[in-house]
């Protein structure tokens, strides 16, 4: 799928044969934001949120930032979701924390998961929160 194989395999053991849209993988976007809400500012910033369906968005986003690894081509979604976490004011140093949530949910779901396995995940993952930071830094301020 992606040209480099410790990812696409890795993923599939994760995923299945699919893209991630299914409902198979929800339990591993759940597993993520345990990780990701140990962090209080984070769990803070989510504390109105449904996480129902916070969960259900996340699963259905990611495959926009896999497809930018694959594709080189931000998606409209992937714009949208870029421009509203500018908007609700998210720090752009919290994406380092979102990659570690998501390594440890990598490890959790996918027992052949090394050091060069998760370095795959970190590669095909970077372009999209390389974006998300160069959307958040050349959008303008709202005004007050
Ligand atoms: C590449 C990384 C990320 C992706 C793909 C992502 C994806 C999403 C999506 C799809 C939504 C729902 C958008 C909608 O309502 O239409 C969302 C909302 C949100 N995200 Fe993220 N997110 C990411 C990183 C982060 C980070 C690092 C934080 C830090 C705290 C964060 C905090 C939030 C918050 C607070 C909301 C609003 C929840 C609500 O509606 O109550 N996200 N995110």
């Amino acid at each position: 799928m992606s040209g480099n194989p410790l990812f696409d395999e890795s993923y599939a053991r994760v995923f299945g044969s699919g893209v991630g849209l299914s409902e198979a993988a929800t339990p591993f976007f759940e597993s993520f934001y345990r990780h990701f809400l140990k962090d209080q500012p984070i769990a803070d910033a989510f504390s109105q949120t449904d996480m129902n369906r916070q969960v259900s968005m996340l699963r259905k986003s990611f495959f926009h930032l896999v497809a930018f690894y694959v594709s080189h081509e931000p998606s409209a979604e992937l714009a949208r979701i870029a421009h509203l976490h500018h908007r609700i004011g998210i720090d752009s140093s919290y994406y380092d924390l979102w990659l570690d949530a998501l390594i440890s949910a990598v490890r959790e779901f996918d027992p052949e998961c090394d050091q060069a396995t998760e370095l795959a995940w970190r590669w095909a993952l970077t372009p999209g929160l390389t974006y998300m930071r160069l959307l958040d830094r050349l959008s303008p301020s709202d005004p007050e």
